[in-house]
């Protein structure tokens, strides 16, 4: 380990953590604003509700980000395949014979028609239904019916179309951009943070997904900030965590951390009975503070994976028009040995998640209609809300100032980023 990545982990480090929630803990009950961290610029409330940054959005940030699009288990075989759109963009995701997962755009190199019409399946190779077009499980286009009648026809030159994808474990990343730096450079320093999470035993077994009338930022927003859990997670979430003084890292691309203490630990995370409690449970390769709080990493631009002990869970918000968006919560397994059992805890779990993203949709819902009634123009932000700042800097960096109405843009504070 050098020196560099010694330096990040330590950022985790119970003893740093715990002196960290003391330290916000001040802040909180003493109503203390931290002197070295500035105050934090307005938003404009058309950043979220106006048509053409929607479309400067589409255009020059979903094309270069790192997009998750599935688990390595949901295509466990040779020749499963698992087709869907990622912003309008049909693609499919197909195990090869080879064992190796690859994404193509799921549009026959013959005239357009979608190549897969279902979500899920497993096929020897892929036929077009439109003329019958067939390509393997590597996309090479393989057979083409009445070949003859297309004399200048190369089949060689007409694969479909892939797609950049990599993988972090049993998680399926892609981009559209050939350009972007590898995944893991883009994640950069969280990446390393995140290195003791078991991704490579991690499966999937739950999908649950909500619509809901309110800008896609306005949603990623809500899953990047505690300040609304004492409110709308009342009975919830802020049971189990003290979400008053979570401690923050923002990081470079966008990317946050935040880490609330669970009130579990209260009494102390090196509390006396604390060793004897330990030898029931396991964290098996994860870092000690999984025992003591919840971190929740948000991964731009539309991840969060909060992460405690025995609960493994990964929400993705989706764009589906300026006003509308969509969450898709899916729920994960860690399986040392590749078995997937889904136990009724696991069952449980999935109910008891989804009553906490109820609350949050119940204040989300009506949103866009708010934002652009005339109301609100624009969004002030507190220390505590310093993700949405970060985050909305990478949305503005991403798309390029130049092409932003000044009016639109996020000034600078100039914080520093891990
Ligand atoms: S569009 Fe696919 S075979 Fe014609
Ligand atoms: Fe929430």
């Amino acid at each position: 380990m050098d020196n560099h990545e010694s330096a990040v982990l330590e950022l985790e480090e119970l003893e740093v953590i715990q002196k960290g929630w003391d330290q916000e803990r001040h802040f909180f009950k003493n109503k203390v604003h931290p002197d070295d961290f500035p105050p934090l610029p307005e938003l404009s409330a058309a950043r979220y509700t106006d048509d053409a940054f929607f479309q400067l959005e589409q255009e020059h940030l979903w094309s270069k980000v790192w997009i998750l699009a599935g688990f390595a288990n949901e295509i466990a075989k040779p020749g499963d395949f698992k087709a869907m759109e990622i912003n309008g963009r049909p693609i499919v995701l197909v195990r090869g014979k080879d064992d190796q997962i690859r994404a193509f755009y799921n549009v026959c190199r013959h005239r357009g028609s979608t190549v897969c019409k279902t979500a899920n399946g497993n096929a020897k190779q892929l036929t077009c239904p439109y003329h019958g077009w067939t390509y393997d499980l590597e996309g090479n286009l393989q057979f083409v019916p009445a070949q003859h009648e297309f004399p200048a026809l190369d089949p060689a030159q007409k694969p479909l179309r892939s797609i950049r994808c990599e993988m972090n474990g049993n998680l399926i990343y892609v981009t559209f951009d050939d350009h972007a730096q590898p995944h893991a450079q883009y994640l950069g320093n969280i990446g390393l943070l995140m290195a003791d999470i078991p991704f490579d035993q991690v499966m999937h077994y739950e999908t649950v997904s909500w619509t809901v009338e309110s800008n896609w930022k306005s949603v990623q927003d809500a899953f990047s900030e505690a300040y609304h859990a004492r409110f709308v997670h009342s009975q919830t979430a802020h049971q189990s965590l003290d979400t008053t003084a979570p401690v923050k890292y923002l990081f470079k691309n966008g990317h946050y951390v935040q880490i609330n203490k669970s009130r579990q630990g209260e009494a102390g995370i090196f509390g006396q009975n604390q060793e004897a409690e330990d030898e029931s449970r396991t964290i098996g390769q994860m870092k000690p503070l999984t025992r003591y709080g919840q971190r929740a990493y948000n991964l731009f631009p539309n991840l969060t994976l909060p992460i405690t002990e025995g609960a493994f869970s990964v929400i993705a918000i989706w764009p589906i028009d300026v006003g509308i968006s969509r969450i898709d919560l899916h729920f994960l397994k860690i399986c040392p040995d590749g078995e997937l059992v889904v136990t009724e805890e696991d069952r449980e779990a999935v109910i008891q998640f989804s009553a906490v993203i109820d609350e949050d949709i119940a204040t989300l819902a009506g949103m866009h209609n708010a934002m652009t009634s005339g109301g609100l123009d624009s969004v002030p932000l507190s220390y505590g809300e310093q993700a949405l700042y970060n985050f909305h800097r990478e949305v503005d960096r991403l798309i390029g100032p130049e092409r932003i109405d000044p009016a639109l843009l996020v000034q600078d504070a100039n914080i520093p980023v891990h």
